[in-house]
């Protein structure tokens, strides 16, 4: 028993040695994320525990992070960058920020229509663009698809944001591949014309907007509703009573989907770390706190969330579309809109 415990110290030990630097490699991963909910710090304080890897972190806004690895170059300290948005991974990819990562894990764990095709990054939980109704002013099922809200009986009754947005540019993108650019040209035409005021603010302004009665109709990610729902003030919450949510284009192509995502930078100094980090985050736990901390879905379908205005949404179709297309389709999108002069 004693010479086997001796051995095995003399083993370790050889392996400590020959491999410092390695080990040293692996205490530690830089993570620049631009998200920041409570269950961040449970999220990372579980990594750590279970693989004995450090996290830094530096939290920003989207673009500036990504602007951030981009200047910092080739002595970029950061490993993984996590951010939101296909449509800004994709523009982080074109800027040749990412690295490809070949995983079994990732790969056997994400959905292939929520990763990049080629491993340069993943999505970790899902949203969807959903459309909001006061319910003072239309009927449930009055409005069941995207294409309808160019329909002209919503004259002057439609909010949008800015076109510029990420997720708009993100929505416009699933038109393209569904539509074809005319229908989807003729599409922004219809909603631009719809417009109740010029576009402002974001997705929480626009389900304000339509609660207080300025609009009738706006587009928004489900989790700003849910915070609306879940909010601790209770105006906001009396906001979200009176907003009816529909899930668009459940007997065509499906909702339109999107990702929190993350990927392993090209001049990570930890790059193993930074893959164990992303394959933490697929694993059950990480997965419910990465999705619950803003309101959106796994990715992994077997993890069920206990969020009850998700729950209250119900089951639905998602578009199956790769995300890695709405990145692809983005410069065109930002044409379209521009065509039709929506700001
Ligand atoms: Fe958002």
């Amino acid at each position: 028993m004693r010479s086997a415990l001796k051995s095995v110290s003399v083993a370790l030990a050889t392996l400590v040695v020959s491999g410092a630097a390695l080990a040293q490699d692996n205490k530690v991963v830089n993570i620049y994320s631009s998200r920041h909910y409570q269950t961040d710090e449970a999220l990372y304080t579980g990594f750590t525990k279970t693989t004995g890897i450090k996290i830094n972190r530096i939290e920003g806004g989207e673009d500036s992070l990504i602007e951030r690895v981009r200047n910092e170059g080739a002595r970029s300290p950061a490993d993984v960058l996590i951010t939101v948005d296909a449509g800004r991974l994709w523009r982080a990819e074109q800027l040749g920020l990412f690295q490809p990562v070949k995983s079994a894990v990732l790969e056997s764990r994400i959905p292939a229509n929520l990763r990049e095709p080629n491993g340069q990054w993943f999505g970790f939980s899902q949203r969807a663009r959903v459309i909001a109704y006061n319910k003072d002013k239309v009927k449930p099922g009055e409005i069941q698809t995207y294409e309808e809200l160019a329909d002209p009986k919503w004259k002057g009754r439609v909010c949008m944001r800015s076109s510029t947005n990420i997720y708009n540019l993100s929505l416009m993108g699933a038109l393209i591949n569904h539509l074809g650019e005319q229908k989807a040209e003729a599409w922004a035409k219809g909603v631009r014309a719809n417009l109740a005021q010029d576009p402002k603010g974001g997705d929480s302004d626009q389900l304000k907007a339509v609660a207080a009665g300025q609009c009738d109709l706006t587009v928004s990610n489900q989790y700003y509703y849910a915070r609306l729902a879940r909010s601790d003030k209770a105006d906001e919450r009396e906001a979200a009573q009176r907003i009816g949510i529909v899930l668009p284009n459940q007997k065509t192509w499906g909702t339109h989907v999107n990702i929190s995502g993350a990927g392993v930078l090209k001049n990570a100094p930890n790059r193993d770390a930074a893959v164990k980090f992303l394959e933490y985050l697929v694993s059950d736990d990480a997965q419910r706190y990465f999705a619950d901390g803003n309101n959106e879905w796994p990715v992994v379908d077997s993890v069920k969330l206990d969020n009850p205005v998700l729950n209250a949404l119900g089951d639905f179709k998602r578009d199956p579309l790769n995300v890695a297309v709405l990145g692809r389709n983005q410069p065109g999108s930002q044409k379209i809109y521009d065509r039709v002069a929506w700001k």
